[in-house]
């Protein structure tokens, strides 16, 4: 049985304030470049605006917040630039834990683990346990993560735990969805990507069916708070029809 309810099988509930955003945190190497910086002072840079973030979604009250860090698509980078994410990502993940525990923040990562070094894999698996209890904010992680991979790591469990499925029809959404990496949290209300591309870029492809976008040419370093209000107050905007008609809408709420 799946935690929460899929958007295309029930109509889900909807508030003014999203209980899940999702961000694609892009524009770190420009904002850099502008500044004649390295690439990765941006990197380093960036940091910062995710601590702006969780707070902003503490105040807020929005329940889940998850940010794509790394796609399984970056390993195509340059070997110095993957090696400088990878130390700012354990240096991270190491430092920042107790702030995010003492905060109530649930820590979450999503994606695969066999490429990464054993210590990024062990301060990963700290870092969840020691915030594993708390209930203020659930921060997920999606570092060396694809859209893709998810759904056919998620097809392959299914089918190790259920070898005996006698018809492909009963391959449905309730059998796949409790496999995918994020099904602890509903699906995002809002998705925001910075840095002025308007493309997914493999992230949360089946998570995001009828998630409002939010595109914004403002790079991860300079988002803040104030941008984030912005992404709310279009999001709040938008009618969610969830394949409905307008009318249908307006009869359901009189
Ligand atoms: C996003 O910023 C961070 C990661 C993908 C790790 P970029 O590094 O993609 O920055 P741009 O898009 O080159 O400006
Ligand atoms: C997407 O950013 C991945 C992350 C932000 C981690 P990229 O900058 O790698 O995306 P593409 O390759 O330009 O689409
Ligand atoms: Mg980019």
């Amino acid at each position: 049985m799946a935690l929460f309810q899929s958007s295309t099988s029930a109509v889900p509930a909807v508030a003014s304030v999203p209980r899940h955003v999702a961000m694609i945190m892009d524009g770190n190497g420009r904002w850099a470049k502008k500044r004649f910086l390295p690439r990765v002072a941006g990197h380093k840079q960036g940091v910062e605006t995710i601590r702006e973030m969780v707070k902003a979604c503490l105040d807020l009250g929005v329940e889940y917040l998850t940010l794509f860090a790394f796609s399984s698509e970056n390993w195509r980078r340059p070997p110095d630039e993957v090696s400088f994410l990878m130390g700012l990502f354990i240096a991270a993940l190491e430092r920042e834990v107790v702030k995010l525990d003492e905060k109530n923040v649930r820590l979450r990562l999503i994606g695969r683990r066999d490429r990464f070094a054993p210590e990024i894999v062990r301060a990963i698996e700290t870092a969840e346990a020691r915030t594993q209890g708390n209930q203020g904010l659930t921060l997920t992680i999606a570092a060396d993560y694809g859209g893709r991979w998810d759904i056919l790591q998620a097809t392959r469990a299914l089918l190790r735990d259920r070898p005996d499925f006698a018809a492909e029809q009963e391959i449905d959404e309730e059998a796949l969805t409790p496999y995918l990496a994020m099904a602890y949290a509903p699906e995002p209300d809002l998705f925001i990507r910075t840095g002025g591309e308007a493309r997914i870029s493999n992230f949360l492809l089946w998570q995001l069916a009828y998630t409002e976008l939010y595109f914004t040419d403002v790079f991860w370093p300079d988002f803040d708070r104030g941008q984030l209000d912005l992404a709310i107050a279009s999001y709040r905007q938008r009618e969610r029809r969830f394949g409905r008609t307008s009318e249908q809408l307006k009869d359901a709420a009189c």
